[in-house]
């Protein structure tokens, strides 16, 4: 079968709730991917920044397959020898006291506004049902029912309501606004440090610490959604380390399962944490031993290969040489290391389908931004084969509004 055959069974047996590029991918390694025809492309998405270290990384697959061979799935009924590990691992890397492991990114966005809801009844004293979260407009959480009734995107919300109450949206990078709209009642402030799906926005300098300030002085707590921008992704193991500030809790997924495995959690010290009581949240598959040897060694990997430094770095070359291009086309260049947001003065749809047919994968974020994110092992040498790759496509694809 080629291409198109797998494109036309998709088409008709798949929900379209994507819009994905025409590419059909078969194998995969490293920075490169190769479609069903053998043609090889540079992957400048990293499947939204869940293969932050490469594909098929080496020591990752060792992991899964070794786990694989010994125990996979036990469910928190019993314990197993492994999520001690990864728990100890998450301590010494981000120094905070406890993680409640989830599978996918929006279940860890869940528990987090589950511990800032239980935590304001049982620690803040709210009476109950009374408990709001602040959060930003334009933000992305994920997809559930109660995420996606805090969206002010109607691609996002329209045609699944009623919506969860108890969440109020402050205009992102606006400190006043946020400061309007805290209560008594307010349990939590919930961000993305830099907003991704977005457009890649970075907030003006010194928002996060203003709102690490604001929720110290409301006794509130400060949720870090770092589930796209953490990891490496940004040129820091945490995007939030820009401005030194300490989130009480911090959400992590996507490259914590190394591309391997769906592996998420929420990040906080015990004083926090400690709200949950047996029975009061779980998951069947959260915190098994396939998933918990998957991100350590995930984890391993960032700080051997020390990819945010490799991020911060090739993140600034990526940018300078994109710079140099100086399309009319470009609106704005914006990021932080390997995670850098084009905005174009036109449809970017048109450009990412004709860098695909260049081979460079990439994706529009909305309608006007190009979303440029590698594995963050990629090298100079395969940054200058991509530029050209842009510069080309720039010099020859004609744009549409
Ligand atoms: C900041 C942020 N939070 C949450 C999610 C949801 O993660 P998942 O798709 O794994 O549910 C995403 C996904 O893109 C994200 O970027």
């Amino acid at each position: 079968m080629n291409s198109q055959d797998f494109i036309k069974i998709e088409n008709e047996f798949g929900a379209h709730n994507y819009h994905p590029i025409d590419v059909v991918i078969e194998k995969a390694e490293g920075v490169w991917v190769w479609d069903v025809e053998g043609k090889k492309y540079l992957d400048f998405l990293s499947a939204y920044s869940a293969v932050n270290q490469g594909h098929r990384h080496p020591k990752i697959y060792d992991a899964l397959v070794k786990q694989a061979g010994k125990v996979s799935l036990t469910s928190r009924a019993f314990r197993n020898d492994v999520l001690p590990l990864l728990y100890k691992k998450l301590n010494q890397m981000t120094g905070y006291e406890k993680f409640l492991p989830m599978n996918t990114g929006a279940e860890a966005v869940e528990t987090a506004i589950k511990t800032a809801r239980k935590w304001g009844y049982k620690v803040k004293g709210l009476k109950e049902n009374t408990a709001e979260i602040i959060v930003a407009t334009d933000n992305f959480h994920g997809r559930t029912t109660t995420v996606i009734s805090f969206s002010n995107d109607p691609d996002a919300y329209k045609n699944y309501g009623p919506y969860t109450p108890g969440f109020k949206l402050a205009k992102y990078g606006d400190i006043e606004d946020f400061k309007a709209n805290i209560t008594n009642n307010t349990a939590a402030i919930m961000i993305e440090p830099i907003q991704g799906e977005a457009g890649i926005i970075p907030p003006p300098a010194g928002f996060l610490k203003q709102i690490a300030e604001l929720c110290k002085e409301n006794n509130c707590l400060f949720i870090c959604d770092e589930i796209q921008s953490g990891l490496g992704r940004s040129g820091k193991l945490f995007a939030h380390y820009y401005e030194d500030v300490r989130p009480d809790v911090v959400i992590v997924g996507k490259a914590l399962g190394g591309g391997y495995y769906p592996v998420s959690g929420v990040l906080a010290d015990s004083a926090i944490l400690d709200v949950f009581e047996p029975g009061s949240h779980g998951s069947t598959f959260g915190g098994n031993p396939l998933a918990a040897a998957v991100a350590i060694a995930s984890l391993e990997v960032i700080e051997e290969e020390k990819l945010p430094e490799k991020s911060f770095e090739q993140g600034k070359y990526f940018v300078e040489k994109l710079n140099e291009i100086k399309s009319p086309l470009f609106k704005e260049v914006r990021g932080a290391g390997l995670w850098i947001g084009l905005e174009l003065t036109c449809t970017a749809r048109p450009f990412t389908e004709g860098l695909k047919n260049e081979g460079l994968l990439c994706k529009e974020t909305h309608v006007h931004t190009i979303r440029f994110a590698p594995p963050l092992i990629i090298t100079k040498e395969e940054i200058d084969w991509a530029i050209e790759k842009i510069k080309r496509v720039f010099d020859t694809v004609k744009p549409i509004d």
